[in-house]
């Protein structure tokens, strides 16, 4: 029999672990496209990101250049130079333009429209390049939502057989710019301009829902949000789109997040069987903070970026409160700048109790997965939230507000059996009663509080099933 042709599927995408990730998008385009290349032998899985100077100089040895050419946009003539290089079963391919990537952060500069518009324009040139013609190209988020648009507005008759699946990691960003740079910053002109326009300005995002073939988001309770109220405008759009719509949960590197083998624990590390090596982690975590070493105390832990639609807001109303009971409170994070000090003055205040870390640092986030007993994700909104499966992961507890994929993957115990803590109404008291219910079980409840945990670790959040249902999607697209 003649063996079935590979389908080709392209990750075009603005960040990806191993190389970079600032969030959980980088987290998840890396983990999905690894788990397909290992697990589905059917699909030749590749990625198409920007080569930043972050991992330039790291990873250049090992890069293939395989060209450049000039990338056109509006009145620009842009380098753009290929690089190849494979990694774990993955073929990855660098865009390079010093000017548009040799810079300290991924994102964040006055120019970020016209740097991802190249970036997409970019992926063409490379599949030129390369000579690699994808079935399916799979983009993510605005940055690189100009990919399904520009499909069908500058290269559809070289590439229109193309399919093109968008996902959405975040509705609240959806690369919103000013209509006078439409021409002179995206090369769309007044008869394409109706593909990206919404609410009075330039909605890259809105482009890609309309343009896409499949649009998925990261989980089944967020697919359903964003055509309700938690769209952030763009409701009506993804309803006249949910035929095309799908929720598909992420899942987590297993691999990586193991406690029996993270090298991040040293010789601490554990399994469900055996949970001696997370108390250990818990008096490694108090020391390296300065808390009291205390074996017996419930150490609650925040994880996250300090924005208010993470839920940082209730925590600050609640903190005095959570104070008075007999716990520690650990937090890691970066962000607006008046939640950094409203956290950093409670440490100060309150040293016995509180030690606050104003950083992006995975592995001190390794470090407070391992050692924490509760982590804390109050959002307001959250597509899937990678943190809470990870500390499950880790055998440590979350509380939860039910809103996106949160409520999607932690099942509260309190049902019979769970996985964590759940509560819904979006008010400091909610989350205070939920700490009063896990600080009850952990003190009074010992036994019942490890199976808690054990049954935690159990859980079930590799990529799997997920991996597969992308490529069921995939496979949906074939001519
Ligand atoms: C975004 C979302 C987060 C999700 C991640 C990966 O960062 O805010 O909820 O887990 O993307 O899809």
């Amino acid at each position: 029999m003649p063996r079935k042709k590979k389908m080709k599927i392209l990750n075009a995408v603005s960040e990806v672990v191993p190389f970079l990730a600032t969030g959980g998008m980088g987290q998840v385009s890396g983990a999905l496209s690894s788990t397909l290349a290992e697990t589905d032998k059917s699909l030749d899985v590749r990625v198409v990101a920007p080569l930043y100077a972050k991992f330039r100089d790291k990873y250049e040895p090992q890069m293939k250049f395989l060209g450049a050419t000039e990338v056109t946009l509006a009145w620009r003539s842009l380098y753009c130079g290929v690089y190849e290089l494979s990694h774990e079963g993955v073929t990855y391919y660098f865009i390079d333009n010093r000017r548009y990537f040799d810079r300290e952060n991924a994102y964040g500069y006055v120019d970020d429209g016209e740097r991802f518009a190249f970036f997409c324009k970019a992926v063409f040139a490379m599949i030129e390049i390369s000579k690699w013609v994808p079935d399916v190209i799979h983009a993510h988020d605005w940055q690189s939502a100009l990919v399904p648009i520009y499909l069908k507005t500058h290269f559809y008759e070289k590439y229109g057989a193309i399919r093109t699946v968008f996902t959405i990691h975040n509705m609240e960003y959806q690369g919103q710019m000013p209509g006078y740079i439409l021409h002179d910053i995206f090369d769309l002109c007044e008869d394409t301009k109706a593909i990206v326009w919404y609410d009075n300005c330039i909605n890259l995002m809105k482009g890609a829902i309309v343009c896409c073939d499949k649009l998925t988001t990261v989980s089944p309770s967020y697919a359903e949000e964003i055509q309700s109220t938690g769209g952030y405008g763009l409701e009506p759009i993804i309803r006249e789109n949910a035929y095309k719509l799908s929720g598909i949960i992420n899942g987590i590197d297993t691999i990586t997040y193991n406690p029996e083998t993270d090298p991040l624990l040293g010789k601490n590390t554990y399994t469900s069987e055996n949970l001696k090596g997370k108390a250990a982690n818990k008096r490694k975590l108090q020391k390296f903070f300065n808390l009291p070493v205390a074996p017996r105390k419930m150490l609650i832990c925040i994880v996250s970026r300090l924005v208010s639609h993470k839920g940082i807001d209730l925590i600050t109303y609640m903190l005095d409160d959570l104070l008075k009971l007999d716990v520690q409170f650990l937090l890691l994070g970066t962000g607006e700048h008046a939640y950094e000090l409203f956290f950093e003055e409670k440490s100060v205040s309150n040293p016995e109790k509180v030690a606050v870390s104003i950083a992006f640092n995975p592995e001190i986030a390794g470090m407070i997965y391992a050692g924490a007993d509760v982590l804390l994700m109050p959002s307001r909104s959250e597509p899937c939230g990678l943190a809470q499966m990870i500390a499950c992961r880790y055998g440590t507890i979350p509380i939860i507000r039910k809103t996106g994929g949160l409520g999607d993957t932690i099942i509260d115990c309190r049902l019979g059996s769970g996985n964590g803590f759940v509560f819904e109404d979006y008010t400091a008291q909610a989350l205070m009663d939920t700490v009063n219910a896990a600080l009850d079980l952990y003190t009074y409840h010992t036994g019942d509080w490890t199976n808690l945990v054990k049954a935690a670790m159990n859980v079930d959040f590799s990529w799997d099933s997920s991996a597969k249902e992308y490529s069921d999607l995939y496979r949906s697209l074939e001519a």
